[in-house]
């Protein structure tokens, strides 16, 4: 049986990618937010997992709004990122993990969630930005099964579906014949907009109720609805539905170990936090 060890959130914002390629992490700008995930690496480090499965959100570059599915899953050898339209940053491709990705589609398909099954699939920062920033460098120490949900054209996945399927996807994990250790990580938010007339909202505020609360109430998040969320996250600030996706990976009894807020980060209120998951 595989297991699952904790879950990780990060917010994915592409300035990140720029600051990590120009090397500016102790830039005073930068610095109280890259200073929050040493104790993450050192966590990895003792843990050493084999796999995350990194739920995020694609913001156009592998599906553009010609087609959207709501929920989909990668089971790919390995994904490569693309140019978003700002200039290619190159990067070594992420290995996949096939078998356990079909483990998880025919799992969750069982349990009556229908998703897309992506035999291909190019990564955008949604994806690439929170790797780079828990495993610096080059290196791929772990197996990727992406998960990949729809926050970019309405309607969204109902918020108390997304930890539905999070709880299937832990249980589809459990029931994997190996022994890999996972790590789930769930990526974007937490509160931002990035158009319209509130474009730079952030509220402190509700960030700081949605950690509490993806600890140990992570239905009072659910029980909001999309449009909830907009309002008291912003247009793009609903990403926080892969943090509550993320939350329902986690079957066991969690433990917060670490986490740090900083505002702002671009145009974003950048969260991070570490929990652990124990059977
Ligand atoms: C920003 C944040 C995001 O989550 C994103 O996908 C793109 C941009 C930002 O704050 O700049
Ligand atoms: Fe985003």
């Amino acid at each position: 049986m595989a297991t699952i060890l904790g879950g990780i959130t990060t917010s994915h914002i592409p300035a990140i990618g720029a600051a990590i390629a120009k090397e500016l992490e102790q830039e005073p700008y930068w610095q109280p937010f890259f200073d929050g995930y040493p104790p993450v690496h050192d966590w990895l480090d003792e843990h050493q997992p084999d796999v995350a499965i990194l739920i995020y959100n694609d913001h156009g570059l592998n599906f553009f709004l010609d087609a959207v599915p709501t929920f989909s899953i990668g089971a790919a050898e390995e994904y490569h990122n693309e140019d978003e339209g700002w200039g290619l940053r190159p990067v070594p491709p992420f290995p996949g993990h096939p078998d356990l990705s079909w483990h998880l589609i025919e799992s969750v398909i069982d349990d009556g969630f229908d998703v897309t099954m992506c035999q291909d699939m190019v990564v955008d920062h949604g994806f690439v930005v929170p790797h780079l920033l828990l495993w610096p460098g080059n290196d791929r120490p772990v197996k990727i099964v992406p998960v990949c949900v729809n926050t970019v054209l309405h309607p969204l996945p109902r918020p108390d579906r997304c930890l539905a399927l999070g709880r299937a996807i832990g249980k589809a994990v459990e029931s994997f014949p190996g022994d890999e250790k996972v790590v789930v990580l769930g990526t974007g938010g937490m509160s931002h907009q990035l158009d319209g007339e509130r474009a730079g909202f952030i509220n402190r505020e509700f960030d700081a109720l949605c950690m509490d609360a993806i600890v140990d109430d992570p239905e009072w998040i659910a029980n909001h609805s999309i449009l909830d969320l907009v309002e008291k996250a912003g247009a793009q600030g609903v990403e926080v539905i892969q943090w509550l996706m993320m939350r329902g990976a986690l079957l066991g009894t969690v433990t917060e170990l670490h986490r740090n807020y900083h505002i702002p980060i671009s145009n974003t209120g950048a969260g991070l936090m570490l929990l652990e998951n124990t059977r």
